[in-house]
């Protein structure tokens, strides 16, 4: 849904021929909002710009969004919505269950491939990112009447298992009794021999190949260690609060029968080519092409990422594909797209994009890591957190946090900052949204009416009401854009705007009917924090 902002910014366009970039106006006496259009026009036109102002302004007819505009100073063009039209906007949105989210006139079925931890190891930092930042994703697109398909694409095939096996062999280890830290542990241990011990390496490798031939003893030990990993990684999704359930489990061992057939396909296609023993794909822009079926016959995770591709198109009816990592594996995807479509298995009306994320660094500026060196933990985090806040609060600190900056930059942990009510955090928008409730609750108490929004003489509730006219706009490009820091931003000014707000007009205290007016901007506000926050995957608490 266009705000009346947009609208008007649209408008302007159509009669200027070039964007007027409409401006807030820095001043109220200047309206809502300022243009240079016509000093930008001037020039080419060789006429005075307060001329062309004024051409543009007879030729425009906003008179039922605007009051009569003006020329102003050298030639700029101010615009006052008209009160009444922000007002009934405003009161739109109070009644709208959808709070000014549109459904998608044209709703896809899109795929965010997300979270994707590995079997036997616990979930790090990067993890916490990719979690939290896909869940946001996924809460957007189905807000914005898509269908969405999570797919966990977690690491559970692969040539750590041989050493995995073996180790668990060597120590007769019971699996059952392991839970995800322990499973973790001994992960280590194994790694830590395979590079020592030559016999083991040996027997682990050969271990591969066993158990990817279906040996049934290996594959026991490898369900148990996948149900284990399981429970750890669904107990993280619980305390994460995010949507991803066990039906969302798609791992790379999905894959496992598809993989001769992407490699026969691409063989007889010609797509893919014999290079020193090696089955490969070569695309434009890169040095090394994509290997899909190596020397020794055996797959990698670009081969299982390519049937993945294959069946998203062709089973699930795929319009759109999100994949959610860190950037350092971008070249990673771009390689595989290319490819896939190259093969014909990603048409061209099917988009993917590959949204990669920064690092999470500790206060010294590296890669925060936990003490034995490794990735940090993901618990770690999260414990931390707790330290300076109740749980809630804690998580919304650090989502925000995580959603807040572009995706692309790196990010400061620090817990303190965080979790405080005050800046540009988490709490301070569940706090916002906690002050609404109390003001609503202290109004019902009263008896008071809440709405219709219908007066709006003050600067302050006008900027409130533009403000919240915009939120479905913002949501709607966020679903294209998927750049999380927008709504952030948004949801920020608008906290602010009603902090304002509340400082400058007098609710509880006035009478109807602006009292009622005003309790209508108050709801309206909890409405667009509570589903704006929510659509961070951040729960808003009606008391703080
Ligand atoms: N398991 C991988 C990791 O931990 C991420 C998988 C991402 N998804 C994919 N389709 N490749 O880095």
């Amino acid at each position: 849904m266009s705000s009346l902002p947009s609208e008007l910014n649209a408008r302007v366009a159509a009669v200027a021929g070039i964007d007027p970039e409409l401006r807030a106006a820095t001043k109220p006496q200047f309206g809502h909002f300022q243009s240079n259009v016509a000093l930008r026009l001037a020039k080419a036109e060789g006429k005075p710009p307060r001329e062309v102002a004024q051409r543009i302004i007879d030729e425009l007819d906003v008179s039922d969004l605007c009051e009569p505009l003006e020329v102003a100073g050298p030639g700029f063009i101010n615009f006052r919505l008209r009160n009444d039209v922000l007002a009934r906007t405003a009161q739109a949105l109070l009644t709208d269950p959808r709070v000014g989210i549109a459904a998608a006139t044209d709703p896809q079925r899109v795929v965010i491939d997300y979270s994707a931890p590995n079997v036997a190891k616990q979930m790090h930092v990067g993890h916490l990112r990719t979690t939290i930042i896909g869940d946001c994703f996924n809460r957007v697109l189905r807000a914005t009447g898509n269908t969405v398909i999570a797919q966990n694409h977690i690491g559970d095939w692969g040539t750590q298992f041989g050493m995995l096996i073996e180790q668990i062999l060597d120590e007769q280890l019971d699996v059952a009794t392991l839970d995800l830290a322990a499973a973790d542990a001994l992960y280590k241990r194994a790694a830590a021999r395979f590079k020592t011990d030559e016999e083991f390496a040996t027997r682990a490798r050969a271990r591969v190949g066993i158990f990817q031939g279906g040996d049934e003893q290996s594959l026991a030990i490898w369900r148990q260690l996948l149900e284990i990993s399981k429970q750890g990684f669904n107990s993280a999704y619980a305390r994460l609060n995010v949507l991803l359930t066990d039906d969302d489990l798609a791992g790379e061992s999905t894959y496992n029968d598809d993989l001769a057939a992407v490699c026969d396909e691409l063989e007889a296609s010609g797509v893919g080519v014999i290079d020193d023993g090696a089955l490969c794909v070569f695309v434009d822009g890169f040095d090394a092409p994509l290997i899909v079926r190596k020397r020794d016959g055996g797959y990698g995770y670009a081969t299982t990422d390519l049937a993945a591709i294959r069946r998203r198109v062709r089973e699930l009816h795929v319009d759109r594909m999100i994949y959610v990592t860190d950037a350092r594996q971008s070249g990673h995807f771009r390689q595989v797209f290319a490819a896939a479509r190259k093969a014909g298995w990603l048409p061209d009306g099917i988009r993917a994009e590959h949204i990669g994320y920064g690092m999470v660094l500790g206060e010294d500026n590296k890669p925060l890591k936990s003490r034995d060196g490794s990735a940090a933990k993901l618990v770690d985090l999260l414990d931390a957190a707790e330290q300076n806040a109740a749980p809630d609060i804690a998580l919304a600190a650090i989502k925000y946090a995580d959603l807040s900056s572009g995706l692309q930059k790196d990010y400061v942990f620090d817990p303190e900052r965080m979790t405080k009510t005050q800046g540009d955090t988490g709490p301070y928008l569940q706090y916002a949204h906690s002050r609404c409730c109390s003001i609503l609750r202290e109004a019902e108490s009263r008896g008071h009416a809440v709405g219709p929004i219908e007066v709006l003489d003050e600067p302050a509730e006008q900027q409130l009401a533009m403000s919240l006219s915009r939120f479905g706009e913002v949501v709607d490009e966020l679903a294209e854009n998927l750049q999380p820091h927008k709504l952030c931003t948004y949801l920020f000014e608008l906290a602010t705007g009603f902090s304002v707000f509340y400082e400058k007009c007098p609710v509880l205290k006035s009478e109807d009917p602006v009292r009622a007016s005003r309790l209508g901007l108050v709801q309206a506000t909890r409405d667009v924090l509570a589903r704006g926050l929510d659509l961070l995957g951040i729960v808003a608490p009606e008391r703080m």
